[in-house]
């Protein structure tokens, strides 16, 4: 009897979930098991597993089954209660796989609480990869220490569309900023030993109908823009694994999509890991794994039925699969566990220190809220003045966006009950206050409204020195926003605030850019994003100028929707979640509208002028450019030039390097940046490396990078529209194969001699 009970103890320690398995061969020695000697490659060691492993283990590895206790499932005793479970392989000693959302925290179990990043649009607008990887290791950690080995984390679909119910998730419309931040933190997440994936590949840049939605692009388009993305993100974070979408490409299910994941993810791009399904992603057997799919998720709750099982081995059973794929499947699957260090370092609960990882949080923000607007430099905000607080709950804490991404703070929910309480919610907020925080620094009274009663508020504004309006806007997976109006009466509100107070500053918490027909009546204007964990702090810090913001917008914000490449998306809004109703015919997307100029090349080309460009953002102090000089060194297009601090602070400029390629008319793309610190009247002598990938089309009847032969024209923005140097460097034609990408720019900044 005793001698069991030690078994089963040590059962629960591995996770030993009967799979074939007895906790006498997990004790099994590393004899038995070469492939848990740590000085083999991840090839080497996936290699030896997989000669190890009966047909019904590698069928074991080739799904998840849902890890939740909803959706009419029950809960597996071994699952954390979270998105994804797999049970231990315990005659093999493989643990059971623990996968938990998401990109912004560990979002499961709720009740536990995590820590939440800022949406992943700050982390970009911080134009900082090494924001972003301490981003990707706190929420790795924490994953790591709550016992999960994967994270399915990276969102970096492209911002098409600012009413995108999903944007809060990614990092913004250009393909190098996105790829260089979601690479970055990947690559802090898989730091802690998790596998990452990135996702959702790919164009779900839409949340209505996605789960029957055809983006329709030309190939070319999309190879330099969304895939030029996940192509970046993917060569510099390295995930182990790559989820594959709900929607259709050029009609096609991303997840049966030969193109995507067979040509152009694993040959093009040599991608050694594996593709997971999204939840409900996957709609064949036999299709999908010759297409590529890897590894089903949840299909026993979400898919029509458990195809990577019995339909799989009748696939295979009558030679329409080959075993050799399924091999393959199981290989990449074991190798990503291997090299992210699943194995040598199990996930097990382990102490969190919270209020280190809410600094990683506060530190995001404070690099990533920007400053839109600052008239007659408002702010900062001096302590000697009484402050009118004013809505957005900003006496309880600051909004986070919804869906399978959302956080809640191990304090919980700061503003509970809120509509709506079930899925895509429940609406969250973190305890962060902004009012406490602003308390804290304010010498002069401050007082609260809530903002429900406008008179109320605008006479409380009247009374004070400045009046602080805080407005939001919830989003969430599963729907876009139908417009970009804030919703209910918060333009009244701050259009009556305004009006009762010149000195009004609006702080905006929301899922990206809204209207704001305000705008000339109120006096700053902050973009705090979804803030986090430390929101109220951070918001207070760069109100009150103990840090400068820093912030640049990774997404252009337009005057209206009649800018937009489509200005209505039929059937959005929160009332449209779901499937579209039988019998309706799915939506298509004409996404060959703007092609590959997505965002900022749109305006360009079509001679728009945004409200605020990509690239925006004001400090307390401003900077200027000279000794603009390009030029090519060692065949890399490099552009030198300084940078001076004018002002009377200390501040952060990101100078980005824009490139116009010969014949491509007035559309510039982002090939470069660098992100400097200087105190008043310093100067610094850089060096912007344009990344090389950035310098040549797609030709989608050749498959191969084209780099034109010509004048590439270099100009240094303080935006994508403001410029202060400009130059050129002229380059022979060159090209190369769709599978034969240069490699990027580990440097893309450097300071000159
Ligand atoms: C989302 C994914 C998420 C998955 C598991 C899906 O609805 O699209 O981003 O990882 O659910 O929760």
């Amino acid at each position: 009897m005793a001698h069991r009970k030690t078994r089963v103890a040590s059962c629960i320690g591995m996770a030993l979930l009967a799979f074939g398995g007895t906790c006498a061969a997990a004790t099994q020695g590393s004899d038995a098991r070469p492939w848990m000697n740590p000085r083999l490659s991840p090839d080497q060691r996936a290699e030896l597993v997989l000669k190890a492993m009966t047909q019904d283990e590698k069928f074991h590895l080739i799904r998840t089954e849902f890890g939740d206790n909803q959706n009419g499932h029950t809960m597996s005793p071994g699952a954390l209660g979270s998105a994804g479970y797999q049970p231990a392989l315990a005659r093999l000693g493989l643990p059971a796989i623990q996968e938990s959302d998401a990109g912004l925290g560990v979002a499961k179990p709720l009740k536990l609480g995590a820590t939440a990043l800022p949406s992943g649009l700050a982390t970009a607008a911080s134009f900082d990869p090494a924001v972003a990887f301490a981003g990707g290791a706190m929420i790795g950690g924490e994953a790591h220490r709550r016992g999960f080995n994967v994270m399915l984390a990276g969102g970096v679909d492209l911002v098409r569309d600012p009413r995108n119910g999903r944007n809060f998730e990614y990092a913004g419309e250009d393909p190098l900023l996105a790829g260089l931040i979601a690479g970055n933190a990947i690559a802090g997440i898989q730091s802690q030993h998790l596998v990452s994936t990135i996702k959702h590949y790919a164009l779900n840049d839409l949340e209505t109908d996605r789960n029957t939605l055809s983006a329709n692009i030309d190939r070319a388009a999309a190879r330099e823009s969304d895939l030029l993305a996940f192509e970046i993100a993917i060569a510099t974070g390295k995930p182990g694994s790559v989820m594959c979408s709900y929607n259709r490409i050029n009609a096609v299910y991303a997840c049966e999509d030969d193109w995507l994941l067979n040509q152009v993810l694993k040959h093009d791009w040599h991608y050694p890991g594996f593709v997971m399904s999204d939840w409900g992603a996957v709609h064949s057997a036999a299709k999908a794994a010759l297409a590529g799919l890897d590894q089903e998720s949840a299909g026993e709750t979400f898919d029509k039925e458990v195809y990577f099982d019995q339909p799989l081995r009748a696939a295979v059973a009558s030679g329409e699969v080959p075993q050799s794929r399924i091999d393959d499947m199981a290989r990449r699957i074991l190798r990503s566990l291997f090299a992210a260090g699943v194995i040598d370092h199990p996930a097990k609960p382990a102490p969190i220190d919270f209020d280190a990882d809410r600094k990683v949080a506060q530190r995001t923000e404070e690099a990533g809220a920007v400053l839109l607007r600052n008239r007659d430099a408002l702010l900062p905000l001096s302590a000697a003045q009484s402050v009118a607080v004013i809505g957005g709950h900003a006496d309880k804490g600051v909004l986070t966006g919804g869906g399978s991404s959302a956080v809640q703070s191990p304090q919980g929910n700061a503003v509970p009950g809120l509509a709506p309480t079930d899925w895509p919610g429940p609406r969250l907020y973190q305890p962060s206050a902004p009012l406490a925080a602003i308390e804290r620094r304010a010498h002069g009274k401050v007082d609260y409204a809530s903002g429900d009663d406008i008179a109320a508020a605008a006479k409380l504004a009247a009374r004070a020195k400045v009046a602080v309006v805080f407005v939001e806007q919830w989003a969430a997976e599963s729907f876009d926003v139908p417009h970009l109006a804030l919703p209910g009466n918060q333009d009244a509100l701050v259009e009556a605030v305004a009006k009762a107070n010149p000195h009004t500053i609006v702080v905006l918490e929301n899922n990206g850019p809204v209207a704001m027909p305000w705008l000339d009546q109120v006096g700053a204007v902050l973009e705090a994003w979804y803030p986090g964990a430390a929101g109220g702090e951070a918001i207070a810090r760069l109100l009150y100028g103990e840090v400068d913001p820093s912030g640049r917008l990774p997404v252009t914000w337009p005057r209206d929707e009649s800018q937009l490449p489509r200005p209505t998306i039929p059937g959005a809004g929160l009332a449209s979640i779901g499937m579209p109703p039988q019998g309706q015919p799915a939506q298509d997307v004409d996404y060959n509208v703007e092609g590959a100029n997505v965002g900022y090349r749109w305006y360009q080309r079509k001679h728009l002028e945004p409200l605020f460009p990509f690239g925006y953002g004001l400090t307390y102090t401003h900077f200027e450019y000279s000794d603009f000089k390009p030029r090519v060194e060692h065949g890399r297009v490099t552009a030198s030039f300084t940078v001076s601090n004018r002002g009377s602070r200390a501040g952060v400029d990101v100078p980005q390097l824009y490139v116009t390629l010969p014949g491509s008319g007035e559309v510039r793309r982002l090939a470069g940046w660098c992100r400097v610190n200087l105190k008043p009247g310093q100067s610094a002598h850089l060096v912007a490396t344009a990344d090389p990938r950035l310098l040549a089309n797609f030709d989608g009847q050749g498959r191969h990078w084209q780099q034109p032969a010509g004048d590439y024209q270099l100009q240094l923005g303080h935006s994508a529209t403001s410029f202060q140097g400009e130059g050129k460097v002229t380059l022979a034609a060159a090209s190369w194969g769709a599978d034969a990408s240069p490699a990027g720019v580990a440097q893309p900044c450097m300071t000159g001699g």
